[in-house]
């Protein structure tokens, strides 16, 4: 019987996809294998091959000829309770806007039927996108993110889930009545939500420095450590907001080392992503790199919010490891191709405009970031290469016709720049069939 069973896991999770497949091997570099089989063995890649192994010959085939075969997307920041006023409210500065717009509606979340309705919304969204792995932000209510896990739990996207915290600078209809209290309610989250989800992890979320005191960040810092919690949260990424955090933490020589203070900036242990780090200075760009930092870069939310151009290909010559984010609702789409776009599009801006030293970024690094780069964050995720966990997406090309011959890497490019998501017809996280033939 044990047998049996096995056998069942092994085959549900086993099988080959045959197709056009491209994946990253490094940022400069795109790996290219027309009509191709692509072996999945237990929700693992066992590599891409012109044949059928033998040892590989009793899988089941999953036949998408003619289609593009591409790793999941990876979205590092996302905001699930700011997808309901996605494009809404777009002419304003990052501190006008989250007073204006996104705190009225994410204190919506604190009521039962609104978070399931809304998460309900940005959970099927997320079910049909591209996208096979998040970082999320829901709100500083635990009942609410419960609700948010349960739901994308149910989509087969696997993601890390964050409670907000904040207990100062924020109305009082959002800001959580002390850092006790705060601490507090993480604490019932977590335990709450311990072991209940195979996709949905915890992942520890002060919104930023300007909502979350010392006290509050020091109790988070004892959690980190006693539970090993990866964490999320934003850096540099408006000018106001630089300034603020100065004045606020006059005890730190930058915006990161207020983090990093409190031991929640990277190091052994506690994998952490700040969103944005448009305006960070050379010794914050050194320590991210020392403490192994990732960047979600969130390019449409920066144009949105007039924040500014991160110097992405900065970082990248730094070493330090960058993921793409949606950044919903400072972005208006949640789709990683429509992100790797933008992070080209405002480089060149960057480049032309203010600063011809970072030359502009290549679809290559833009695939990757949106793939490999940010995937890293989650394991061996984000590629094809032996070993890797067996994110895929499927895309039919032929729907946007095309009337010459192209080569695959012009036709993958070519799907960055028009992908609405019409054209995707399969999505596999994890060896998990989502969707597909
Ligand atoms: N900084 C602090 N909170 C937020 C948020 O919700 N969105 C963005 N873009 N930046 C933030
Ligand atoms: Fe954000």
């Amino acid at each position: 019987m044990d047998g049996e069973v096995k056998r069942l896991h092994v085959t549900q999770n086993s099988f080959l996809l045959k197709g056009d497949i491209c994946y990253s091997k490094n940022r400069e570099e795109i790996v290219t294998k027309e009509n191709h089989y692509l072996v999945c063995e237990d929700g693992k890649s066992k590599g891409i091959f012109p044949e059928i192994p033998q040892k590989y010959m009793s899988l089941p085939l999953h036949n998408y000829e003619g289609c593009l075969i591409i790793p999941g997307l990876v979205d590092l920041h996302v905001h699930a309770p700011q997808f309901s006023f996605r494009g809404m409210g777009m002419d304003m500065e990052l501190l006008d806007w989250l007073n204006t717009c996104a705190f009225p509606e994410e204190a919506k979340y604190g009521e039962h039927s609104y978070a399931e309705k809304a998460y309900g919304m940005f959970a099927e969204e997320m079910k049909h996108s591209a996208t096979a792995r998040a970082c999320v932000f829901a709100s500083i209510h635990v009942d609410g993110t419960k609700i948010l896990m349960e739901l994308l739990e149910k989509t087969g996207v696997i993601a890390y889930v964050g409670k907000v915290n904040m207990d100062r600078n924020a109305p009082e209809y959002l800001c959580e009545a002390g850092a006790g209290k705060s601490i507090e309610d993480t604490r019932r989250w977590l335990e709450q939500t311990k072991n209940r989800f195979g996709n949905i992890k915890p992942i520890l979320t002060p919104r930023f420095i300007p909502s979350c005191t010392d006290e509050l960040m020091q109790g988070l810092h004892e959690i980190q450590e006693e539970q090993q919690l990866p964490v999320q949260s934003h850096l540099s990424e408006n000018l106001s907001e630089v300034s603020w955090v100065k004045e606020l933490c006059p005890w730190a020589g930058s915006y990161a080392e207020a983090y990093n203070r409190h031991k929640m900036f990277g190091g052994e242990g506690c994998p952490t992503v700040m969103a944005h780090c448009v305006y960070n200075e050379k010794e914050e760009i050194q320590l991210m790199k020392q403490q192994g930092v990732f960047i979600a870069h969130c390019p449409q939310s920066n144009m949105n919010l007039s924040s500014g151009i991160a110097p992405v290909r900065k970082y990248l010559e730094a070493g330090i490891r960058v993921g793409l984010g949606s950044d919903i609702a400072g972005g208006s789409s949640i789709s990683i191709f429509r992100a790797m776009t933008d992070a080209i599009q405002v480089s060149k801006l960057r480049w032309r405009l203010c600063d011809d030293s970072l030359a502009p970024l290549k679809m290559e690094e833009a695939f990757y970031m949106g793939t490999k780069g940010g995937g890293a964050f989650f394991g061996e995720v984000g590629s094809f290469e032996q070993g890797y966990e067996f994110d895929a997406i499927i895309l039919d090309d032929r729907t946007v016709p095309y009337p010459q011959s192209l080569t695959l890497k012009e036709r993958l490019e070519r799907m960055i720049y028009l992908s609405d998501g019409r054209q995707m017809i399969g999505k596999y996280v994890a060896g998990r069939c989502m969707k597909g033939i």
